[in-house]
């Protein structure tokens, strides 16, 4: 088992929930670019049984280092990234919901998700990438969804890459994030304007931007549903005062791309 393994596992399962992404990649590609991932990101709850510290085991033993921890008060997460030291290899970018600050009701459909993951699965190395070890039906989902988009969308996908994200830095045919941003909508892919296209900017050392999240098939206890699964970010990172590139996030901006995986109101 190595990283790159890992890696691979993660990206053939992220292809699956985001045809899209292969989409995106083959426009990109063709402009001859080589495409850099700056970070992966998931999303789980903060149970003890599968919180950050669970998620992150693989990674740190992988040898990765723990870095910056952020607090999203309105959202009710928590995240935390992890860096390894051969910077070819993306950031790691895990969030965990804080369960106990929902209703009862979102708390007892979240525990019965996690008693129904095999305590051994928690412990194996692939965990992160174990997808949905539960059933779960249609209406269980939409009533997280009520309080809660990202409590719902962990209960419909599991341990998976929430996201993927090029690192603008590295390409050389866009001089910025909008070159890249309209080149992405004259090809007819949708980006995620909450807060802006672009979140973030050079002062704050990383501008981000994401496409909405494609919406697959979905299986519940109670029928196959179309629900949004996993978008594609793309961020730009500037050097500190220090001349060093900045490698951490921006809660204000992450916020805002937490809801690339909502639904479009139309
Ligand atoms: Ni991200």
């Amino acid at each position: 088992m190595s990283i790159e393994d890992l890696l691979s596992q993660l990206q053939n399962d992220y292809l699956v929930l985001n045809p899209q992404v292969k989409t995106i990649q083959d426009l990109i590609e063709a402009k001859g670019e080589t495409i850099v991932n700056d970070h992966i990101a998931f999303r789980t709850y903060n149970l003890p049984k599968v919180n950050i510290r669970v998620l992150a085991k693989t990674f740190i033993d992988l040898g990765y280092q723990p870095k910056d921890q952020y607090d999203f008060t309105e959202k009710k997460l928590n995240a935390q990234h992890f860096q390894h030291e051969n910077e070819k290899l993306p950031k790691i970018f895990i969030s965990e919901l804080i369960v106990e600050k929902f209703s009862d009701k979102l708390q007892s459909i979240v525990k019965t998700i996690v008693d129904q993951i095999p305590e051994d699965l928690t412990k194996q190395w692939d965990f992160c990438a174990s997808k949905r070890s539960w059933d779960i039906s249609f209406e269980d989902y939409e009533t997280l969804k009520k309080e809660s988009e990202y409590a719902a969308w962990v209960s419909a996908f599991g341990f998976c890459a929430n996201h993927f994200t090029i690192f603008v830095n590295e390409l050389n045919q866009f001089e910025s994030l909008q070159d890249l941003n309209n080149f992405l909508k004259d090809n007819d892919i949708k980006l995620n304007d909450s807060g802006g296209e672009i979140k973030g900017s050079p002062e704050t050392y990383l501008e981000q931007s994401s496409s909405m999240a494609a919406e697959i098939e979905v299986k519940f206890t109670n029928g196959i549903k179309h629900i949004p699964s996993c978008y594609y970010e793309f961020a730009r990172r500037y050097p500190l005062p220090n001349g060093n590139l900045f490698h951490g996030f921006i809660a204000k901006s992450a916020d805002k791309i937490f809801e690339s995986t909502q639904k479009k109101k139309t």
